[in-house]
């Protein structure tokens, strides 16, 4: 009985993802070519960023060590390695990675790959997000990878899949999280990179928002890279989008 009142005590995950802070919803990608560089760019952001997710190109140039001592201080840690692979493999990756002590991690919304990581993640706080199509996707690419569905669909797939497998968020682009959201419900944990501020180089993505309008889309945080590290100034860059995603918010 006691565990029954706490659960219904607990509120729905979507009301406490509402509670996360704005500038906890910010998370800076470290697409940067050397651990001495991230360093220097987590140093000079300071205080103004509290999550920052490391990928393939940090990762292998040592930046698994850099996210234990992110944990140890405290950031928030999102490990973006996209996995994909045969299941034992992911399973496995996945159990080595949860070991970091981050708190997300990325996998391809297959549903074989799907299932081995949420195995190989099972007794730990790792939290593992489907990535539904890459946002530098559009349909033509699609075509080109011999995909029958287009984006839309495709993601809408891989969502409700994601969901029946059992994971706890999803990769996607901020142009499909309205849709995804209704789909899904409220419990679903949506993060979405392919965010560019007003005026600033999209660059290779091709399916863009402004935070505002992800925020309002539905989103629960945002992974923007190159509009923050890229900038003349990056403090004043991540400033501007947690003061535009707490008035998305307000
Ligand atoms: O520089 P930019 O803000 O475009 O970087 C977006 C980041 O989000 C990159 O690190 C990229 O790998 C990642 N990402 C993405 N699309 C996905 C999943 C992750 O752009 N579907």
């Amino acid at each position: 009985m006691a565990a029954m009142a706490s659960a219904q005590a607990r509120p729905p995950m979507r009301e406490a993802a509402r509670e996360i802070a704005p500038r906890d919803r910010l998370i800076v990608g470290l697409d940067l070519p050397s651990v001495e560089a991230a360093e220097a760019m987590i140093k000079r952001l300071g205080e103004t960023v509290t999550f920052y997710k490391i990928g393939m190109e940090l990762t292998y140039a040592g930046g698994l060590a850099l996210a234990e001592r992110l944990v140890g201080g405290g950031k928030g840690v999102f490990i973006d390695l996209k996995l994909h692979d045969i299941p034992n493999t992911v399973e496995r990756a996945t159990r080595q990675i949860a070991r970091l002590g981050a708190r997300f991690l990325t996998i391809h919304a297959y549903p074989q790959s799907m299932k081995a990581a949420l195995a190989g993640a099972a007794g730990s706080g790792l939290e593992l997000l489907a990535v539904t199509v890459l946002t530098s996707c559009d349909d033509t690419d699609l075509a080109d990878a011999g995909y029958a569905l287009g984006v839309k669909d495709l993601v809408a797939r891989r969502a409700q899949q994601a969901k029946e497998i059992g994971m706890p968020g999803l990769i996607l682009s901020p142009e499909e999280t309205q849709s995804v959201r209704q789909l899904l419900g409220p419990e679903m944990q949506l993060i979405t990179p392919g965010i560019r501020p007003g005026g600033t180089d999209v660059g290779d993505q091709k399916r863009v928002m402004t935070p505002t309008l992800a925020i309002a889309a539905g989103a629960d945080r945002l992974v923007v890279a190159r509009p923050v590290i890229a900038a003349d100034d990056p403090v004043a860059a991540a400033e501007n989008i947690v003061a535009e995603i707490a008035s998305a918010l307000a």
